[in-house]
């Protein structure tokens, strides 16, 4: 059996396998955010452990673990003296305080190197932030992870991290697979902070007897280096060749494709960063909101998801208000951490369904400027699988179906996910990888609906017209 342990936003998730990577046992821990401020988003990794540790343990592990695999979201800060011990709270991928300091990055050759424009998200203008504001505790930094390096940390005691999380820094040189010494000077960084990179697959360490008590596991199990989220997604579902993409509606949202060779296309906020795996890149539209703006609106309003679709599901779209999507600003296309969402056009009549339609349509919206964004570099599959926990929505799917114009196809377990793709990297890692299965998928063909193409040309006005009011 293989263990995989994905560190996400909203929760921590636990999912266990058998040989032939079905899942046996699944189990999630929420994770809270903290804000303390409008544009941070902070969680302190010690929550990220008790957590894993309360997922692993609510499986039904009934036979013996022959590996561990991570993943996590990615990006994220982890900052560590020379003890070990962690410094302050992490900073995130969705926060946006390093506006300023991203800004003065702007350099096209760091930008070819890093394969992304600077953003604040991205983990290195992070350093540069807390040079600034935090300087005293910049001064004390010793190690920095990204959050699943900091569970693997905790499960075999070795400081690294893999390729695609290494590649989601803006410190890594994705074309020669290393740390940039020229992009460490330009922020701040000690090379000498950052942990050994390994590939996805390999074995980082094996599980410490202090860390196999708290999980009540044997000691000395392999543990994976594992990958980003995106790339644990990718790893998943199969994404792990030159051409196969797929689009994944989570809390954030991502539209990626797998590269046989690096090329960089910083422009339009696209991300070319390195695969969990030696040889193989991926260009990535990342979208900040995914499909959060439809749990948004039904915390807001009160009302079920299920019952704000159905009524959408009602509603026309040419009677619909526009929405913005941005709740966290946006990265692709826009590399903009101050935008926030927006509702125009709402009138006496507005109906709740209009308004659920609105944010199902914005969400769209950001997908077709996510394929525009791939497209400059690119041409994009013919078909995408779509994966995360917002694919379950039918409405949702259909609805980027048809703006997108490209055809999406959606399988049983498209809800899985990284935590599915952590356990493959276990497996791989011990040598017993099983082929990838193709379940029957659910084929979502783009109608003909021409009223979106005017919507969208409104849509991207509309940011235009708000971007720096908010
Ligand atoms: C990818 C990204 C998100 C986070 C959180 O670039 O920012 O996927 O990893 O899920």
């Amino acid at each position: 059996m293989f263990l995989g342990i994905d560190v996400g936003t909203s929760s921590v998730k636990a999912v266990l396998c058998d040989a032939a990577l079905r899942t046996l046992s699944e189990a999630s821990v929420p994770l809270g955010i903290a804000h303390p401020h409008p544009a941070w988003a902070e969680q302190h990794p010690d929550s990220w452990w008790q957590a894993a540790v309360q997922a692993v343990r609510a499986l039904r592990i009934s036979g013996p673990v022959r590996a561990i695999g991570l993943s996590g979201q990615m990006h994220g800060a982890v900052l560590l003296d020379a003890s070990g011990d962690v410094l302050r709270p992490a900073i995130l991928w969705n926060d946006g305080r390093a506006a300023t300091d991203s800004a003065e990055l702007s350099d096209p050759v760091l930008e070819r190197i890093a394969g992304v424009r600077a953003m604040p998200g991205l983990t290195a203008p992070k350093l540069l932030w807390l040079r600034r504001h935090e300087p005293e505790l910049h001064a004390r930094i010793a190690h920095v992870l990204l959050p699943k390096d900091f569970i693997g940390h905790r499960l075999h005691g070795r400081i690294v991290t893999d390729r695609s999380d290494a590649g989601g820094t803006w410190w890594f040189d994705q074309a020669r697979g290393t740390w940039s010494d020229r992009l460490c000077a330009a922020t701040a960084t000690d090379p000498a902070w950052l942990p050994e990179v390994l590939a996805g697959d390999a074995v980082a360490g094996t599980l410490t007897s202090d860390a196999a008590q708290a999980l009540g596991l044997p000691a000395g199990i392999p543990v994976a280096a594992g990958a980003g989220d995106a790339v644990a997604g990718a790893v998943a579902i199969g994404a792990v060749s030159d051409g196969v993409g797929f689009i994944s509606l989570g809390t954030s949202g991502q539209l990626f494709v797998a590269t046989g060779a690096y090329a960089a296309a910083p422009a339009q906020g696209l991300h070319s960063f390195a695969h969990a795996y030696p040889g193989l890149w991926y260009q990535m539209a990342a979208m900040l909101n995914g499909a959060r703006p439809m749990a948004w609106f039904s915390e807001m309003t009160g009302a079920p998801l299920p019952v704000l679709l159905a009524e959408a599901a009602e509603a026309d779209s040419r009677d619909a208000p526009l929405c913005l999507p941005y709740l966290t600003g946006e990265r692709t296309p826009h590399g903009d951490a101050q935008i926030r969402g927006a509702f125009s056009g709402i009138g006496n009549g507005t109906t709740r369904g209009q308004m659920m339609r609105a944010v199902i349509d914005a969400i769209a919206y950001s997908f077709a400027d996510a394929k525009a964004a791939v497209e400059a570099a690119r041409p994009l599959p013919a078909r995408l699988r779509v994966i995360g926990g917002g694919a379950r929505a039918d409405l949702l799917v259909q609805t980027i179906a048809d703006v997108m114009c490209v055809p999406l196809d959606r399988t049983p377990d498209a809800a899985v996910g990284p935590a599915l793709g952590a356990a493959r990297l276990a497996a791989r890692a011990v040598g017993s990888e099983p082929p990838y299965e193709t379940p029957e998928a659910q084929h979502f063909t783009p109608r003909d609906t021409p009223w979106h193409a005017e919507r969208l040309a409104k849509f991207r006005a509309l940011y235009q017209a708000l971007k720096g009011l908010t």
